[in-house]
């Protein structure tokens, strides 16, 4: 018989790697809560015409890499739905903010998400069918401010400080402005016809988009292309005059905090909903697919799915890739527990053996209840071998054998500083939590 395997493109995620998704994913919670963000979370899979119209049927998201099927309908006279597995996050929370009226508050809606996303892509290092992304969006009714280039800036430091608290160091931020969708609609034109005495000269995607979207030509990595690509009319040069203040804003707001970025003329993103800023942080340690995040602006999305209208600007992480990265970093070492106990029997005489180890597991639950992270061994391992296993997982080595337990003095190993003390019972707590360098 074969055996099965997790499907192409997807993983699964083992300790002691998922020790270091949980603490991307606690720092990005408590970030997220400085700035007064709430969290979110949507279905899994919601009605195809949601991305369809959200994200854009042009997208290569939506006409090549969607999983998509239909339901079975409930009663005979019904048509079946088609549904979809969320490829991204963003359509999904807007169409939530409509559904609650999250809008007739009046205020900000600013709301995070952690969670699977499913494209069918060609996987590869960074890119997978099933991956996970950490967002957020800050939406609301232009009365509350929801379409100032503040709100843009203040994003953007978030980002900057978050990836900062997670220790992902070396990241740039690339930034441009796609102006409105009227602005988009006369690029598009401009662009075709640039390209339509250079586009034979072109690879074969650039000469088909060419002609049915334009604008994704920006994206062509063919290094041949390049110098075509570089010569094309910029989108900078088509925005109007509002368009260019607000994006003269926001830089100006970078600057003012500090956040520095860089301005890349072909940054037009996979997604159609963007209008104005478009973003993205990559990292060099990420290999072709070096996107850690990326985002931008939508005023028009609301409206697109049939609600009110709600200017919005969001990002989305790929955690795999902030995993990747700090991988890659000096910085991830995996976290060590506290201490592991390690009691001391004679495998000849069972009883003796089935007391310490009861007295090992007795002390590991004083300790663990106390806070601290203990792995118990086994009175009847040598003990070369639990200090082997112990130096492995745990900062500490704690020795419980006959002597120490009726002397209620016990023998503390610490791995890094090499240090043997004797530590009373009673004070065993105390010294565990002590830092090693104390
Ligand atoms: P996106 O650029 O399609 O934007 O995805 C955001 C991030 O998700 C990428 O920069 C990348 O890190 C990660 N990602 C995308 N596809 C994959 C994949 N196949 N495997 C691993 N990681 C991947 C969006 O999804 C927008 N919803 C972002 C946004 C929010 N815009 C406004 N608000």
């Amino acid at each position: 018989m074969t055996t099965l395997k997790a499907v192409r493109g997807t993983r699964d995620l083992l300790p002691p790697e998922t020790a270091l998704w949980n603490r991307i994913e606690a720092t990005a919670r408590a970030v997220f809560a400085r700035y007064n963000f709430g969290e979110i979370r949507t279905p899994v899979f919601e009605d195809t015409g949601l991305f369809a119209r959200g994200v854009g049927e042009e997208t290569d998201i939506v006409s090549k890499e969607m999983y998509t099927w239909e339901d079975r309908a409930r009663a005979q006279s019904e048509k079946p739905q088609s549904l979809t597995l969320r490829p991204e996050n963003t359509a999904g929370v807007v169409r939530a903010y409509i559904e609650h009226k999250l809008g007739e508050t009046g205020q900000l809606k600013k709301l995070y998400y952690i969670g699977p996303q499913f494209r069918r892509e060609r996987p590869q290092k960074g890119r997978y069918r099933q991956f996970s992304q950490i967002g957020a969006e800050v939406i609301g009714p232009p009365s509350a401010g929801s379409e100032s280039p503040l709100r843009d800036a203040e994003v953007l430091e978030m980002l900057a400080t978050l990836l900062d608290e997670l220790g992902i160091t070396g990241w740039k931020l690339e930034i441009n402005s796609v102006g409105s969708s009227a602005d988009r609609a006369r690029y598009n034109e401009i662009l075709r016809a640039a390209l339509e005495p250079v586009a034979s000269q072109m690879c074969g995607d650039c000469q088909r988009r060419a002609v049915t979207n334009p604008l994704r030509v920006l994206d062509c990595k063919v290094p041949e292309d390049q110098p075509i690509i570089d010569a094309l009319p910029k989108i900078v040069d088509s925005l109007d005059e509002e368009s260019k203040r607000h994006f003269a804003e926001v830089l100006a707001a970078l600057d003012a905090a500090r956040v520095p970025y860089t301005r890349n003329h072909r940054l037009v993103r996979g997604l159609d909903y963007y209008t104005r800023t478009t973003f993205e942080f990559t990292h060099g340690g990420l290999g072709a697919q070096n996107a850690l995040l990326g985002g931008g602006r939508y005023d028009g999305l609301s409206e697109a799915i049939g609600g009110p209208k709600a200017p919005g600007i969001g990002f989305a992480m790929g955690e795999d890739r902030l995993v990747l990265t700090l991988l890659g970093l000096e910085t991830a070492q995996p976290e060590k527990i506290d201490a592991y106990i390690a009691p001391l029997g004679d495998a000849k005489d069972e009883a003796a053996l089935s007391r310490m180890n009861a007295a090992g597991l007795a002390m590991a639950r004083e300790l663990r209840r106390g806070g601290l992270s203990v792995e118990l061994g086994d009175g009847s391992f040598r003990l070369k071998k639990s200090f082997e296993t112990a130096d492995k997982v745990a900062r500490c080595i704690v020795i419980l054998g006959q002597d120490e337990l009726q002397s209620g003095i016990l023998t503390v190993k610490d791995f890094a500083s090499g240090t043997q003390t004797k530590v009373p019972r009673a004070e065993l707590a105390a010294h565990l939590r002590k830092p090693a360098d104390a």
